[in-house]
């Protein structure tokens, strides 16, 4: 891809010793001086979250002319560094996508429910963290509900894997006098969580944690709550298999764990303040 690439190389400055100057200590080359471009920069990310190999095609917006045609590994990370907006196309099956991608943003290929594969906004592009899913919060009303469905206690400890803000573990601290964790793995989200728990006089009951999720000891859970993307869900399903106590229960905001339909003990519709359809899932391990 023409334009891009002119965007990765970094310019190189050489600068060749005197040899008129025998006896000159060898001099540290100054740094590149940066362009206006370079400045501009920022690194756009696309993982492949599918499981299977992904062909696809990425250029400059408007510029199909210049596509570079490339093949992305399951669980991997393709990074472009780029000032001005990409296009990244694939076939489907059925028609060929092209999505826009903003310079900075984090992306994630899946697997959409009519199996074709599909392209949403990530967390955050780190080759050493799995991206839950983006940043998105759930509604208050529907934060109330999940807690009303998972009976929520001031014995409980709950833990909200992608805390976001900390709306989650901070209702259940201040409206049932429960513990609480939240785990996020973007740093700017822990301090707000930290900030707002404060606000609300709960700051001695929760704590925040900036790691991976799916790294993180999530043993003494009584509660847990899940807003995650499907498969990311699944993800988890294992590690709450291993971790939790028998009769723990989690409750996930939209999407349903798959495999765990067994332990499904309630479904239930809100509104939320919008008067859109939130789903919510209540599990009892
Ligand atoms: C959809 S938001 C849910 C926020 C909150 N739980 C709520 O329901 O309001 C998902 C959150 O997961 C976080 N996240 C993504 N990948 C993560 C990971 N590997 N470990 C921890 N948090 C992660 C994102 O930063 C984001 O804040």
């Amino acid at each position: 891809m023409k334009r891009q690439s002119q965007g990765v190389v970094l310019l190189a400055l050489l600068v060749l010793a005197s040899s008129s100057c025998a006896r000159r200590e060898p001099q540290p080359a100054p740094a590149a001086a940066p362009t206006a471009e370079s400045l501009r920069l920022k690194e756009t990310t696309v993982r492949n979250v599918t499981g299977h190999p992904i062909g696809y095609k990425v250029y400059p917006a408007g510029k199909p002319e210049a596509a570079e045609s490339r093949e992305i590994a399951p669980g991997t990370v393709d990074r472009f560094k780029t000032a001005t907006p990409l296009e990244i196309e694939f076939s489907t099956g059925k028609k060929d996508a092209v999505y826009a991608l903003d310079p900075g943003s984090p992306y994630s290929f899946r697997v959409d429910d009519e199996t074709t594969i599909d392209l949403f906004l990530g967390s955050h592009g780190r080759d050493d963290a799995v991206d839950l899913a983006p940043w998105v919060p759930t509604p208050q009303p529907v934060v109330d509900r999940m807690l009303e469905l998972a009976a929520v206690t001031n014995r409980d400890v709950l833990y909200d894997i992608g805390c976001g803000d900390g709306r989650i573990v901070i209702t259940a601290a201040r409206r049932y006098g429960a513990r609480g964790v939240g785990i996020d793995i973007d740093k700017a989200m822990i301090e707000e969580s930290e900030r707002n728990a404060k606000a609300a006089g709960v700051e001695r009951q929760v704590k925040f944690l900036g790691m991976d999720a799916t790294k993180a000891d999530i043993s003494e859970a009584t509660v847990v709550s899940l807003y995650l993307l499907p498969e990311s869900n699944a993800l988890m399903r294992p590690i709450l298999d291993a971790q939790l106590r028998p009769k723990s229960r989690v409750v996930c905001h939209n999407y349903a764990i798959p495999g765990w339909e067994s332990k499904l003990v309630m479904t239930e519709t809100v509104e939320g303040e919008n008067g859109d359809k939130h789903y919510i899932y209540l599990y009892v391990r």
